[in-house]
């Protein structure tokens, strides 16, 4: 307790108190509440890229995306009108680019001149707006001088995603012609946590694993797809890519499935 004789103590355990209670509502507060943010990112000539935008506002309506710092409809590379379903290609879009439900931006085989800076746009059911800009930095990757770019690393791209709601694992820079893919859960191969493969050839077709919940779909570009994740669907996933020559490559990206 505070002897009253000790103001200059008290003014100090205020403050003590003060931090608390920052430190702890910043601890609280749902992802949903903090402040939009777009992660800047390096990547090597020729590789596919993922902009992600962190916590996205609730209850919106649309998201866009524009080249540069600044929300400038010359610059529009894409919207994605949630409420329609429906993706609105800009004139900055270079054919490259895909948006998601997520409000990520993907780029494929990204150029030395896709380098800059990107911001996001939200509009939420109310109108209310918010914008978060990040940066792409592309660099000349030493390997383009004695490998084509389509040697560029296997990524399974990491997302958050909301219990009960649909969630992707992108696989990007596939190596040219994969034979089939298997998904395990966890980071490493283990058999007993195959969630299923798929076979590209002779016929595309679909096995389910140990593990599988009855709500993974693998898309013939390796992508996996959950549909209503819920929270214990957090983790760690493994996809190999068997190539035509019988050699494989393999990738770990994470889920993280957070209380709506
Ligand atoms: C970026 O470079 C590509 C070729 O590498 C070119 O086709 C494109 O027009 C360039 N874009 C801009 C905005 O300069
Ligand atoms: C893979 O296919 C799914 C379903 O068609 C699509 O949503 C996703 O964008 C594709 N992934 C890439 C990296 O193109
Ligand atoms: C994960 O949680 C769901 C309910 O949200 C439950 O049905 C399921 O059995 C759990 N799975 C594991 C592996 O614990």
């Amino acid at each position: 307790m505070e002897a009253p004789s000790a103001p200059a103590h008290r003014g100090l355990s205020l403050w003590k108190e003060l931090l608390l209670a920052v430190s702890l509502l910043s601890f609280w507060s749902p992802p949903t509440t903090a402040r939009l943010t777009v992660e800047s990112i390096n990547a090597a000539e020729g590789e596919d890229v993922l902009l992600l935008a962190h916590s996205l506002p609730e209850n919106l309506v649309s998201y866009s995306w524009y080249r540069g710092e600044r929300v400038d409809s010359k610059h529009q590379i894409a919207s994605y009108i949630i409420t329609l379903g429906r993706i609105l290609p800009g004139p900055a879009h270079s054919g490259r680019e895909t948006i998601y439900s997520n409000g990520a931006l993907l780029f494929q085989k990204v150029t030395l001149n896709d380098t800059g800076y990107y911001t996001v746009h939200t509009v939420r059911k109310d109108l209310q707006t918010e914008e978060a800009t990040g940066q792409l930095r592309v660099y000349i990757s030493l390997l383009t001088f004695w490998s084509p770019p389509s040697t560029a690393r296997l990524t399974v791209a990491s997302v958050n995603a909301a219990e009960g709601k649909g969630a992707l694992l992108l696989v990007l820079n596939l190596p040219e012609n994969p034979a089939g893919y298997s998904w395990f859960r966890g980071e490493s191969v283990d058999s007993s946590r195959g969630i299923g493969a798929f076979l590209i050839e002779p016929t595309q077709k679909f096995t389910p694993g140990p593990a599988h919940s009855g709500r993974e779909t693998i898309y013939p570009n390796g992508s996996l797809l959950f549909q209503k994740v819920a929270l214990n669907d957090t983790g760690h996933y493994t996809i190999v890519v068997t190539k035509k020559d019988f050699l494989t490559e393999k990738a770990t990206g994470q889920l993280t499935v957070y209380r709506k």
